[in-house]
């Protein structure tokens, strides 16, 4: 069913891409009255992998295609390598595109699929047969190049897709939830398969996913998209670590998002009073917040596996939140505590298996802590 090698070992022969720089300036984009891209602007670089990630609907497929040409913005400019291509046709500027259904020719064989984009661009049969078989040995496809795409799996047709992608060695290469009809084992196997590529390559990729997994494990710099807008653009440890608003911090890795009013706010310390009446700490998320003030509405927001379960303390003192286990999951290397407290919504905790931390049962009474450094206040 798959190839005897990983891609990654067998283009160790082959001349690198000098990839392309991509700029986007304030771009704007309607359908009709709906604004579906709202001001985005992202510089990436030559050789970088930046995730597009988003949830349905955030405007992430249209940017993809106002850079390839296929969509025209309102307003603002795409730059390739300096160049304004905003008024370029798609063939002409120099991406390479992948999508998410693999959408080769089903009559042809493997090896013209895959040759396509060099008959379009005019180049000589003898020629565009060499490179075809070259970029089919890059993704591990040797030896299929006289099938019809319906006799390879799905993993098989999509590295088909990323061979006709990057046959005409393209600075910048598009890549639209690539993965999305493939099961999780293949998925992240290709996940890996394509990240090395990329960077044996140094092709551009501009790689757009809803799965923030995928987007960890991918990309150089994350670029998260909400209703058109970005939201924030960094590594994914940036992300991770300090999300922008209370969106990222919910759609980057799982986290807890509790109400609350601010009591004391000196300094990197801050001190909030949740919903339910515990009074916790945190630090600010952003490190100016000059304007927030002694009762101010915040929020704030804790990752599940920076909390802390301890015996349940009589009078609830001290930056602890009193709860209850309503359910304990195994999850493999993690059990998953589902925890009820007064005031507040149900509340996520991670505690690895393998750990001498507190492992309650359900029912049990306790009461959850944590490092102030790692609950953001928003
Ligand atoms: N041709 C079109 N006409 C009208 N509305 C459109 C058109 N294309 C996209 N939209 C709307 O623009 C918004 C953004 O769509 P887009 O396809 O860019 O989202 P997406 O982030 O790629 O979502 P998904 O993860 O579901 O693929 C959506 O609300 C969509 O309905
Ligand atoms: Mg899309």
């Amino acid at each position: 069913m798959t190839t005897a090698h990983p891609i990654h070992e067998s283009y160790s022969g082959l001349k690198p891409i000098r990839g392309g720089t991509v700029s986007m300036d304030s771009i704007i984009k309607h359908y009709g009255s709906f604004t579906a891209v709202d001001g985005v602007s992202l510089s990436v670089g030559r050789g970088e992998f930046v995730a597009l990630l988003g949830p349905s609907g955030s405007g992430k497929t249209t940017l993809l295609m106002m850079i390839a040409g296929f969509e025209q913005p309102d307003s603002g400019a795409v730059c390739i390598d300096g160049v304004d291509v905003s008024r370029m046709p798609a063939h002409r500027r120099d991406v390479g595109m992948v999508f998410q259904k693999y959408a080769l020719f089903p009559h042809m064989t493997i090896l013209d699929n895959v040759a396509f984009p060099l008959r379009m661009r005019g180049v000589p049969a003898g020629e565009r047969r060499l490179k075809a078989l070259d970029a089919l040995q890059i993704v591990g496809l040797e030896g299929m190049e006289k099938r019809l795409p319906a006799q390879l799996s799905g993993g098989q047709q999509q590295r088909v897709a990323l061979a006709r992608a990057i046959v005409y060695r393209p600075p910048v290469l598009l890549m639209d939830e690539p993965l999305g009809a493939l099961d999780k084992k293949l998925r992240e196997r290709m996940q890996i398969e394509i990240k090395h590529l990329q960077e044996s390559l140094g092709v551009t990729v501009i790689y757009v996913t809803h799965d923030q997994e995928e987007a960890l494990t991918m990309a150089d710099r994350i670029a998260v998209m909400n209703r058109g807008r970005l939201e924030q653009v960094g590594t994914p440890a940036e992300l991770y670590e300090r999300p922008a608003n209370p969106f990222v911090a919910g759609f980057i890795g799982e986290t807890n998002l509790l109400d609350g009013e601010l009591v004391a706010a000196a300094g990197q310390e801050w001190e909030l009073r949740l919903a339910g009446g515990a009074v916790v700490r945190g630090t600010p998320a952003a490190a100016a917040r000059h304007g927030a003030a002694v009762g101010a509405r915040v929020r704030l927001a804790v990752r599940p596996e920076r909390i802390e379960l301890a015996p349940a303390t009589p009078g609830g003192t001290g930056a602890m939140v009193a709860a209850t286990v309503a359910d304990v999951i195994y999850a493999g290397p993690t059990l998953i505590y589902l925890l009820r407290a007064d005031g507040l919504p149900e509340m996520t905790v991670r505690v690895p298996v393998q750990s001498d931390a507190m492992k309650p049962a359900r029912g049990e009474a306790v009461s959850l802590t944590w490092d102030p450094a790692n609950a953001l206040v928003y």
